[in-house]
């Protein structure tokens, strides 16, 4: 079992990683139970594929699962699911003492994080991620958040986990395109400040998208402890440190709102788009050499995630100029200065990024 602390003072929290933990469920969370019994959030189709496992590794502890199951997909993050998720959890009795589980992707994860922190002024959760894109993120850092009328993640709060245990058997069942989305915020660590770790994901992507279980460990292993380390630093995102996170963020949520959200682009898939932008926007303004920006894109392309975007120049950057992290007409956007060199740039203006995405779709 690999463990990785996220050091936060009181707050801190473990991650635990390793093939098969599921099945030892009931050892590691048994202190977590109240009257032998834990609450599971999970969605309709994590449940289907991996919930009986879960189930069974409780038992093995003597826990009995009570599961809390909501819709598939992102239509649940709202504030309809959140009041329906948190009548039930209060109907079934959760204490503020009490543990619930978030058992599924980046959506349970944020979901039930969040009914977890404004529950009875606020319960404690255990993270248990089960898509590959919670695996090497979401599940890490405690934001967590439901979408609103405004836009994505426009309500939330930070709330730490206790734990987060991440078994990478649960990726057999995902499917191979969510794996690859997924794999593009895995990249994303390399690109930020880890070139090697960028270097060995042109080596093993490949095998990693094909389901090779020693490269999936390795890369959740690398992106967590990397994640973890800026979050001990800046945990609300105040110095600029965990803003890095955002790199290609920005183009990405401005992709997405595009396409409405659907399944049509990914969210990770969004991400390789908008970290390609990000790179060779850098590129354009002269910051780092046009070979990098190709490199990133190859890399992208290799897995089989999009590289290009596509869509209307003007609307894309009226979308940018509306992020929240944008002011008085000025973008805040990770750029880089190579592979691995990534830093927040506040001085770029609109008009600029528009003309430069005129070359792009
Ligand atoms: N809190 C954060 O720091 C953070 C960071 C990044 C993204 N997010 C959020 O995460 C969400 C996206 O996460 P996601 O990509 O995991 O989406 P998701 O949770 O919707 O999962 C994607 C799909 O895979 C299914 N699934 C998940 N695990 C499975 C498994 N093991 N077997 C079979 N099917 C499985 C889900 O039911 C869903 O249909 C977004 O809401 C995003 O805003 C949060
Ligand atoms: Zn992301």
């Amino acid at each position: 079992v690999r463990q990785i602390e996220v050091a936060l003072g009181h707050r801190s929290y473990t991650v635990e990683i390793a093939t098969g933990l599921l099945d030892r469920a009931g050892e590691n969370l048994a202190r977590f139970a109240c009257r032998g019994r834990l609450v599971i959030v999970s969605d309709t189709n994590v449940w289907e594929a991996q919930g009986a496992t879960l189930v069974r590794g409780l038992a093995s502890g003597g826990i009995a699962a009570e599961a809390v199951l909501v819709p598939a997909g992102e239509e649940s993050k709202s504030w309809a699911g959140l009041q329906s998720l948190t009548d039930r959890l209060l109907a079934l009795g959760v204490e503020r003492g009490d543990h619930i589980v978030a058992f599924g992707g980046g959506m349970i994860g944020d979901l039930a994080g969040f009914a977890a922190a404004i529950l009875k002024r606020g319960c404690s959760y255990v993270q248990v991620p089960t898509s590959f894109l919670a695996q090497v993120d979401s599940s890490v850092g405690g934001k967590t958040a439901i979408n609103a009328g405004a836009g994505k993640n426009m309500v939330g709060a930070f709330h730490q986990p206790s734990l987060v245990l991440i078994d990478p058997r649960t990726l057999d069942t995902l499917p191979a395109r969510e794996v690859r989305a997924g794999y593009a915020e895995a990249v994303k660590y390399g690109l930020i400040g880890d070139p090697g770790f960028f270097a060995w994901c042109e080596e093993n992507g490949a095998r990693l998208v094909d389901g090779n279980a020693e490269a999936r460990l390795h890369a959740i292993e690398t992106s967590v402890r990397a994640k973890a380390a800026i979050v001990a630093e800046d945990e609300h995102e105040t110095l600029g440190r965990r803003a890095l996170l955002n790199l290609g963020h920005t183009f990405a949520h401005a992709l997405e709102a595009e396409a409405g959200f659907s399944d049509q682009l990914l969210h990770g898939e969004a991400v390789a788009i908008g970290i390609t932008l990000a790179f060779r926007f850098s590129a354009e303004r002269g910051l780092c050499a046009a070979a990098d920006a190709e490199r990133v894109a190859r890399h992208f392309k290799s897995v089989g995630l999009p590289s290009r975007a596509s869509g209307s120049a003007a609307a894309l950057a009226a979308r940018m100029a509306h992020d929240k992290k944008a002011s008085g007409g000025r973008l805040r956007l990770v750029l880089a200065r190579g592979i691995g060199e990534a830093f927040v740039a506040d001085d770029v203006d609109t008009a600029e990024v528009e003309a430069f995405l005129a070359t792009q779709v």
